[in-house]
């Protein structure tokens, strides 16, 4: 039976599991499962990235080869577990390279932050100071920017803004730039130096201070980065698609693919499935560089229903003299130094591998990434359908899993090339396929 474990985290690893398999009722064989997957040698490195480390959880560490984004070449490493989305992104990446490329688009990299506080008075009279307050916050972080400041970044604007639901609730909004770095620890530590200087400002100036006390709520970043949109487009001539357009015209293929998108923009739950297929592929190249994919998630989706709806992320266009359009602006806050991005190995890996990008550049590959899995699924979606391709590769992992040889594997693709993929037909194929090729 369970009961609570107290000071748990003060526990060595081995004292953790000993623990947990005397409280719960869990494998057998749960501490050799768990050290199975520990690294030989750099176990205290992994160890560090969390608390109560036991293991290590592994995910695949693919490449996309071939994306031209911004008429640079890139290798995008992508980290997922879900089988076609780098054959997805590949596909796509190969074929517009070789139409033009990706083509970004960086609208701003100003991050945002916000101390909240409860006060009774008018925002007009907070307005009458707020130079006098912006010079005061600004000297209070001094320690903490000054180094931000050397790398182009910095607090670049202050601002009071009331809720205006509830006029005694404000905002202070602070505005940050914060160069190459994601900059959530740097935002955080100068929202929380400011606090003290908020109130202590509010308290001495006789004209704030008669309409009561400040109350200060919380301070904390806005994960809602609208001041870090990026564009990804692709574009060329609709007889161009031909290689996608399956059994129809490119016409027809570029029609339908436009009336998928726009069906995404109209419906709610068609549009959370067009964004997933989106964040298929930044959210790949998010984990892969060690950047923060929940914050990426977070601010995506609100940004798709910024208008009240939830839309599709991405939109289609035909032009009259044919040219076939896609694109996709999403808010994307990265970073290429900072954070996990050079500590973990395999992430510092795949930011050398992308060329040590900008933040900037980053962005560019994180949306671009995004914007061919779209491409590439929506491309399914309107001809095939994305089972056929799913089922290959569910097929090699049902093979794997009977251990078929190299022979058995080939003569099962070649049976199921135009069969329905399943777990027992794969095993009812084998069982044949050895029985009539015993010796
Ligand atoms: C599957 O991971 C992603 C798709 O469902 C995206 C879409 O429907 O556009 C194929």
């Amino acid at each position: 039976m369970s009961s609570l474990i107290k000071g748990f985290s003060k526990l060595s690893r081995e004292e953790k599991i000993e623990t947990l398999t005397q409280t719960y009722s869990l494998p057998e064989d749960f501490s050799e499962r768990l050290a199975h997957y520990r690294h030989p040698s750099q176990q205290e490195l992994f160890d560090d990235f969390s608390e109560n480390t036991l293991s290590n959880f592994y995910l695949p560490f693919g490449v996309a080869p071939n994306f031209k984004i911004d008429d640079r070449w890139y290798v995008v490493p992508m980290v997922v577990e879900e089988s076609s989305v780098v054959a997805a992104a590949s596909r796509a990446a190969a074929f517009w390279a070789q139409n033009g490329g990706f083509k970004t688009t960086i609208h701003g990299t100003l991050k945002k932050g916000q101390i909240w506080f409860k006060w009774n008075g008018p925002i007009t009279q907070i307005q009458k100071h707020i130079d006098t307050l912006k010079a005061i916050l600004l000297k209070a972080v001094k320690p903490i920017t000054e180094n931000m400041e050397k790398r182009g970044g910095g607090v670049e604007a202050i601002s009071i803004i009331p809720l205006e639901q509830k006029t005694s609730l404000y905002q202070l909004e602070v505005l940050f730039e914060t160069a190459d770095s994601m900059g959530a620890n740097f935002i955080n530590s100068c929202l929380e130096e400011m606090k003290n200087p908020l109130q202590d400002f509010f308290q001495s100036q006789e004209t704030l201070k008669q309409h009561g006390h400040i109350d200060i709520i919380m301070a904390i970043l806005s994960n809602y980065t609208t001041g870090c949109l990026v564009t990804a487009a692709v574009e060329c001539p609709v007889s161009a698609l031909k290689p996608f357009a399956a059994d129809l015209s490119s016409e027809q293929f570029a029609e339908k693919f436009k009336l998928a998108v726009d069906i995404a923009r109209l419906d709610p739950s068609r549009a959370v499935t067009h964004n997933k297929g989106i964040f298929n592929g930044t959210d790949a190249v998010v984990i892969a560089t060690g950047n923060d994919f929940r914050a990426v998630e977070a601010a995506g989706h609100a940004w798709a229903a910024k208008d009240g709806q939830y839309r599709s992320l991405s939109q289609c266009h035909i032009t009259d003299d044919k040219i076939f359009r896609l694109e996709l602006t999403l808010p994307l806050a990265l970073g290429t130094v900072g954070g996990l991005t050079r500590l973990h190995p395999l992430a510092k890996l795949a930011i050398e591998m992308l060329g040590n990008p900008s933040a900037r550049e980053l962005m560019s590959i994180a949306a671009s990434a995004g914007l061919a899995n779209n491409f590439s699924a929506v491309a399914s979606l309107v001809t095939t359908g994305i089972q056929k391709g799913h089922m290959k590769l569910h097929l090699s992992n049902l093979l794997k899993t009977e251990n078929a040889s190299p022979e058995e594997t080939a003569a099962a693709e070649q049976y199921f090339s135009n069969k329905t993929v399943s777990a027992k037909a794969v095993k009812d194929f084998l069982m044949h396929f050895r029985q009539q090729n015993k010796s």
